[in-house]
């Protein structure tokens, strides 16, 4: 037999966002040193809300713009990137716009990492790196395919995006990741010497 034509249809592909930033360190700097004047012991106390029930929040601090001015220049280039994603992919939004839900701090000691979740309701969610140190755990999505469950791995699983069950992204200080909001996801344990810190955020 002659194949006339042949096509590949992904029918179901999960989109993961990458925004790099030039100008990330100045931004940075300031957030750190105003996590610093909360003090990094009373961030670890503050009051931890539940968004999924699989969700350990151990190192999620809820913080506010007022607290930390500095998140607010991030959290606004989320929700505008978030409302170009959604004219880019003629999502329907003439009776709404894509707007910010919550958001938090990580500050991830060495030694903590976080566990399987996701962040179901919201329509979008995002990360931004503010202290990424070498091996202190990169951001894992996982295949929510119930097939990976319980069947054999399909060869070559490691490698091609189809039939993977999870992939790393390593991102970099001053990288935003933007993912839907059903994508379960989980960070390794810091295995560095050094504090992880990044802002997370959801958009409904
Ligand atoms: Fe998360």
């Amino acid at each position: 037999m002659k194949v006339e034509d042949q096509a590949l249809t992904l029918c179901f592909p999960t989109p993961i966002w990458r925004l790099d930033f030039s100008d990330y360190q100045s931004v940075n700097t300031a957030i750190r040193d105003e996590l610093e004047a909360l003090g990094w012991d009373k961030l670890g106390e503050r009051q931890r809300a539940i968004i999924h029930p699989s969700h350990t929040f151990s190192e999620d601090s809820f913080v506010t713009v007022d607290e930390v001015p500095s998140i607010q220049v991030v959290l606004e280039f989320f929700v505008s990137a978030c409302n170009a994603i959604a004219r880019e992919r003629n999502w329907d939004t003439r009776e709404t716009q894509v707007t910010l839900q919550n958001y938090w701090v990580h500050a991830t000691p060495p030694g903590e990492l976080t566990q399987y979740h996701d962040h179901k309701p919201g329509l979008l969610s995002g990360v931004y790196y503010v202290d990424k140190p070498e091996n202190s755990g990169d951001l894992i999505f996982i295949d929510v395919n119930p097939y990976q469950a319980y069947g054999p791995r399909l060869l070559p699983g490691e490698t091609d995006p189809i039939t993977r069950p999870e992939i790393t992204f390593k991102a970099d200080e001053g990288t935003m990741l933007i993912f839907p909001a059903w994508l379960p996801h989980k960070v390794p344990r810091n295995s560095s010497d050094r504090r992880r810190i990044s802002i997370s955020f959801n958009a409904i």
